[in-house]
């Protein structure tokens, strides 16, 4: 178990912060490089979406262990780049990277995105890879980041479509329920489909601020590993709560379900799942 800090967050946002900045985030932060190659196919649409030119002061949303943040600083070259989010295990990690790259223009703040105090119209560009699906209030949180950013500033977010899309959800909350009827996490609540209703999205995007809100379609393939045993034991790591309250032979099932689901899906580029996300784009004012 590991200690949470004395992180100031917004009442809505206790219970992600006592997740991201426990063992969740732990967890990342000992999987950077798995959870960075899980999500690779996505990368390079997203940072070339994201356009971060030369000189520009760019702001990483929920920005885990840097890897977006590394890039956009780059990008940025005599700009910089901020990233932001709650763990603190991944923030510490995402610094030790960025060093350790030689990367001196990108700095990283443990803090809750959707109260930080951060400096209006202090940014050009806002980025974030799946780290805005966890708001507790996300208008309160969008409009804190659109403040955040100059009049035409821009925003691009990598957020989850719907279960539909996304089979890595589907198989792999399907083995590990075992039977079970269990609740899949609601479209709208924080978690992986808070923003997959583009609608709302858009919603949500123009009362804070934004205009010009596009969403893409994109689709490609989520790694866990490059072969079944590779893959099954992170995928427990990450998902085995889903374990809690079966029994004996339940858990049995549940466990064959999921090496069942893991060896049908590896590939000879390793275990994959399809996967489906919603590129998103817009600018304040
Ligand atoms: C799915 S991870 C994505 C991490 C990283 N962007 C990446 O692509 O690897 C979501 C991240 O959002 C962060 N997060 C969630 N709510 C946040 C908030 N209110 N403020 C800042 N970060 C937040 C979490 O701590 C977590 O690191």
């Amino acid at each position: 178990m590991t200690e949470s800090t004395a992180l100031e967050v917004d009442p809505t946002n206790t219970g992600q912060a006592r997740a991201w900045d426990g063992d969740e985030g732990s967890y990342w932060a000992a999987h950077a490089e798995r959870f960075d190659r899980g999500v690779a196919a996505y990368h390079d649409t997203f940072m070339a979406a994201a356009g971060i030119a030369s000189g520009e002061r760019v702001l990483d949303i929920g920005c885990g262990t840097g890897q977006t943040t590394r890039d956009a600083a780059r990008a940025a070259s005599e700009g910089s780049a901020l990233g932001v989010d709650l763990s603190v295990r991944m923030i510490e990690l995402a610094r030790g990277l960025a060093a350790e790259a030689g990367i001196g223009n990108a700095t990283f703040e443990q803090a809750d995105a959707q109260i930080h105090p951060f400096t209006a119209g202090s940014f050009d560009a806002t980025i974030s890879r799946t780290g805005t699906m966890f708001f507790g209030d996300p208008q309160a949180a969008f409009a804190n980041i659109a403040q955040a950013v100059r009049q035409g500033g821009r925003l691009t977010m990598l957020v989850w479509q719907g279960l539909e899309s996304n089979e890595w959800i589907r198989e792999l909350s399907g083995a590990l329920a075992a039977g079970r009827d269990l609740p899949t996490p609601p479209v709208g609540a924080p978690g992986p489909f808070a923003l997959a209703d583009p609608d709302r999205v858009r919603n949500l995007l123009s009362s804070a601020g934004y205009s010009g809100v596009e969403l893409e379609a994109l689709h490609a393939r989520i790694w866990f590993g490059s072969d079944p045993d590779d893959a099954h034991p992170f995928v427990l790591g990450l998902m085995g709560w889903m374990l809690e309250g079966l029994d004996p032979s339940g858990r049995e099932r549940a466990l064959d379900a999921l090496r069942a689901t893991v060896n049908a899906h590896s590939t000879s580029d390793g275990v994959t799942f399809a996967s489906g996300a919603w590129l998103i784009r817009a600018r304040r004012g």
